[in-house]
């Protein structure tokens, strides 16, 4: 139950942060990594998002990018993706940091949005590094060359045993630390990453709310749980958010 002295509090909120995992985008259509039905029940990440398995085999890796390119491609956003928006506009202050390479949030109409983990949809090259848009689904090569020096391009995600991107870490962790409010939304919170950038957020004193069907690892730290899908539950808060005086 949000009361209304709750929503009284989030209103009055300075500086808001929304993380979010792939629970946002389940509703539409897009597998999860943990849980049933989810990509790391059926693949071994091992095989398929670690610079070893790269370098092992390239063209499989791509493959298998490829696949998931064309079920993000196909998708739309969901009610949770656009209430995330409409919660960006109720505050000056506003970033969204997403653990998710959909696209979905920027096809949303979110602005101010952090991609933790990259984007399915750019590409970024072995040797000078240069980072391009791979805009046709299907690629119509494998792997695809890089637009600038023609070497082999990779896709622009954090595999696991690398490390993030040290600007967008280092400002994310200050954001953070400042903000008063912060939503963590459809993360099961298995990755430590994020997991920190949230629990920063929560020891600087930022009401924290959650909102998953399931227990994740921050529902501890969190001060308040709301069980349930994102794009069932936040639309309501955010109307019910706009609606206050
Ligand atoms: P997970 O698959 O680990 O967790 C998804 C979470 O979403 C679970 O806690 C579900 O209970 C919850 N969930 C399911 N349906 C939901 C709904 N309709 N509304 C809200 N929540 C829902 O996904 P992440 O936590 O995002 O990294 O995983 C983190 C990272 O691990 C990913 O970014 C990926 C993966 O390895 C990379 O690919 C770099
Ligand atoms: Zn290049």
């Amino acid at each position: 139950m949000i009361t209304n002295a709750i929503l009284k509090q989030w209103k009055q909120a300075k500086r808001i942060a929304v993380l979010t995992g792939a629970g946002i985008s389940a509703e539409s259509g897009i597998p999860t990594f943990r849980g049933d039905g989810g990509l790391w029940r059926n693949y071994r990440a091992e095989d398929l998002a670690t610079p070893q398995a790269f370098q092992r085999d390239p063209v499989l890796v791509w493959e298998w990018y490829e696949m998931r390119r064309e079920v993000c491609q196909k998708a739309e956003p969901n009610p949770g993706h656009f209430a995330v928006v409409e919660l960006e506009s109720l505050y000056p202050d506003f970033r969204l940091f997403t653990q998710n390479v959909d696209g979905l949030h920027k096809r949303a109409g979110s602005q101010s949005i952090v991609e933790l983990h990259g984007n399915i949809f750019t590409g970024r090259c072995t040797k000078c590094g240069c980072i391009h848009p791979l805009d046709e689904v299907p690629l119509p090569q494998l792997p695809p060359p890089c637009p600038e020096c023609g070497s082999m391009a990779r896709p622009h995600i954090v595999w696991f045993g690398e490390s993030y991107d040290e600007r967008i870490l280092g400002e994310a962790v200050a954001y953070l630390r400042s903000v008063d409010l912060i939503f963590v939304i459809g993360t099961s919170g298995q990755v430590t990453v994020p997991v920190y950038l949230a629990q920063e957020a929560i020891r600087a004193g930022a009401y924290s709310v959650e909102i998953n069907p399931a227990e994740s690892t921050l529902s501890e730290s969190v001060d308040l749980s709301l069980r349930g899908k994102s794009g069932e539950i936040l639309p309501g808060i955010v109307a019910r958010l706009r609606d206050l005086n």
